[in-house]
């Protein structure tokens, strides 16, 4: 949008006497290229565009972003949430090949998967953000990583770290360090079902959040939360104040001040500020390449900048005085690491790059969700309203499997260790993954953190349809780059499954599907299950066999997107490399993740800020 600008630049003046482009979104490779800035940001996505927001606040900090995508905010397929889907397989998504052979989706474009993805706006369960503090390495566990600290961040509190001059500068609201700006529903949603907590929610945050003014007013989404209530979950007002374990009414990401388009990060943390923001480049169409470090052995190592380029371009130079910021998303970042020789030494050297960091736990760690897509018939249907569809339940392990709760738990208890050595190859060591598997164990067994999550999802894939998927899986997979070509897309090892109780927790959540599409007053507005229907899953008194459940699940399902693996913020032995991104996540949290990461990406540019 800011093509005019540049190019002002580009023909009026000389290369030589270029002026550094400010606040802009550029394409020209030769307006960054061996220029100097303080921090270099790898990704443009959710959380590089947040840290970039907050770190250029300050009128003396320069931050170039470097993007692989470009720059979509006015293509209907970004900022249209009713055309959710149609970025997919385009060249807005990465498409990241896996083992199994489904590809997982993530947004290359401006603002990254956030700008491509469902807009479902929920937050986990309170413990599972106060475990983080049980896995994180020492020198990252100080104050703050937990429920408190990250839901301030995520919505509330403004940050003691900014100065006042912050809050009265001219974008003052920009500049709280909160995400969040939620609009509660009026009484016309609040009429089609719509509620919500004030005090749950941030509003004066860059992130928009709402319900949609065309929200859905027909019978359904009442109906199933009903339904879900008769089969024992509790129906909360708001799930967004750390409580998920409940059905209820959800807000989405997208902006009521701006004809509900989609509120991503691009629009959120750049639009507001592109035209005044000194010192904040963001490169778009250019991919990074490689880190580049100090000559200079001695741990720690430190990095002086990055190498971009196209596949079919030439490669160019950006230095950085303080920072290399890795924000690629869950794949690109360990991607990029082992690109530029961090990582497992010896994998690498038989890729023919050379070992900066023999740092075996880049890329590993990797906790992908499986999804179905189930439904029933529906006759006379009016839906009274256009969505996004935003009913959401989210059970526990015992009320997915009721009276065999006691085994399915006590079969969790027994196999830990089993588990953790039949994982071990994608983890650090099987000891290690153990640490990890208790306080998930203790979060599903104790603090009754949902395993599952039903989407209800009017009209797809039939009337009345659901997305069902477990949230907390024990299956562990691997990033590894397979070329020393930054341009040959990494191999992601997902591994789905490989510990069974994660399908058996699939089962689970089919079945329960299934017994909600029979459950009043849903089952009073179907005509009966159609997917996979009794034809594929025959109906029994325990509403279908584990055998032809598994057969079904296994041969239906979609990788659904979440990764996280390298569980701090600054990469091992280096002195100024960071990661900020979904990698961080120290564990899986039963939740839609966008909001979650904005309050990492919040609490980064604030530890980033502070050590300096
Ligand atoms: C299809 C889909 C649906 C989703 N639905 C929801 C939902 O309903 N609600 C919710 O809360 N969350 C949802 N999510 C999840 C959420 O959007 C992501 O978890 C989040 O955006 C991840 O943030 P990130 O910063 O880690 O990565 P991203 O936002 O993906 O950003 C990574 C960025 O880095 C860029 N990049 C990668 N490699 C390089 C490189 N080498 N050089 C330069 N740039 C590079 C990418 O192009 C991208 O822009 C969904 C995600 C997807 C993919
Ligand atoms: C960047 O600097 C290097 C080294 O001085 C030089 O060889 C190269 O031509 C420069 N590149 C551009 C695009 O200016």
């Amino acid at each position: 949008m800011f093509a005019t600008l540049v190019v002002g630049f580009s023909l009026g003046l000389g290369l030589q006497t270029l002026p550094f482009v400010n606040g802009a979104v550029i394409t020209d490779p030769l307006l960054a290229s061996n220029k100097t800035f303080d921090y270099i940001v790898v990704g443009g996505g959710l959380a590089g565009l947040t840290v970039a927001g907050r770190l250029s606040e300050s009128a003396s900090i320069t931050v170039l972003v470097i993007e692989a995508g470009s720059d979509n905010r006015q293509d209907p397929r970004v900022y249209d949430i009713y055309r959710y889907g149609q970025a997919f397989q385009s060249e807005l998504d990465w498409s990241y090949p896996t083992d199994q052979k489904k590809s997982i989706r993530a947004g290359k474009t401006l603002g990254g998967s956030s700008s491509i993805n469902g807009a479902a706006w929920t937050r986990g369960l309170k413990q599972q953000y106060d475990s983080w503090i049980q896995l994180l390495d020492p020198a990252d566990a100080g104050s703050g990583w937990d429920w408190n600290g990250m839901f301030s961040y995520m919505k509330k509190v403004s940050s003691p770290l900014l100065s006042p001059s912050f809050l009265t500068s001219s974008a003052s609201l920009m500049n709280l360090a909160q995400a969040e700006a939620f609009s509660a529903p009026n009484s016309g949603q609040k009429a089609k079902g719509a509620n919500s907590i004030a005090a749950y929610h941030g509003t004066v945050g860059p992130v928009q959040v709402t319900f949609p003014d065309l929200m859905y007013g027909g019978p359904q989404q009442p109906a199933f939360a009903s339904a879900m209530v008769k089969l024992g979950l509790k129906k909360y007002k708001d799930l967004n104040g750390g409580t998920p374990n409940c059905v209820s009414f959800t807000p989405n990401s997208i902006n009521p001040h701006d004809q509900d388009h989609r509120s991503s990060s691009a629009t959120a943390y750049l639009s507001p500020v592109e035209s005044t923001r000194t010192g904040w480049t963001t490169l778009v169409g250019q991919q990074v390449t490689k880190i580049l470090f100090s000559p200079s052995t001695i741990l720690p190592r430190v990095a002086t900048g990055v190498q971009f380029g196209t596949a079919s371009g030439q490669r160019y130079t950006a230095h950085a005085r303080k920072e290399v910021i890795l924000a690629a998303g869950s794949i690109g970042s360990p991607a990029l690491l082992q690109l530029s020789g961090i990582g497992d030494a010896t994998a690498l050297s038989k890729l023919g790059i050379p070992s900066i960091i023999d740092l075996k736990t880049v890329g590993k760690n990797l906790q992908e969700q499986t999804l179905n897509s189930v439904g029933a018939g529906g006759t006379n249907f009016n839906f009274g309203g256009s969505g996004p569809s935003d009913v959401i339940a989210y059970p526990n392990i015992y009320e997915l499997f009721g009276s065999n709760a006691a085994t399915v738990v006590a079969s969790i208890q027994n196999s830990l260790s089993s588990w953790a050595s039949s994982q071990a190859g994608s983890a650090l060591s099987a000891a290690a993954l153990q640490t990890i598997y208790k306080v998930q164990a203790n979060a599903i067994i104790n603090d009754k953190a949902p395993v599952a999550e039903m989407f209800y999802n009017n009209g797809s894939p039939a009337k009345i349809g659901l997305l069902i998927w477990q949230l907390l899986p024990f299956s562990r997979g691997t990033v590894s780059i397979i070329s020393s070509n930054p341009f040959t897309k990494p191999q992601t090892n997902v591994n789905y499954f490989s510990v069974d109780f994660d399908l058996t927790v699939q089962v689970g959540v089919a079945r329960m599907a299934r017994r909600v599409f029979q459950t009043a007053p849903l089952s009073t507005l179907s005509t009966g299950e159609t997917i996979p229907g009794f034809k594929n899953v025959p109906d029994s008194a325990v509403h279908g066999s584990d055998a032809d459940w598994r057969k079904w699940i296994r041969s239906h399902f979609f990788p659904e997107v979440s990764a996280s693996w390298i569980l701090k913020l600054l990469v091992y032995d280096t002195k100024n490399v960071r990661v900020v991104d979904a990698s961080v996540m120290p564990l899986q949290v039963s939740a839609h993740l966008s909001s979650s990461l904005y309050g990492i990406a919040e609490k980064a540019a604030d530890i980033i800020k502070s050590a300096q």
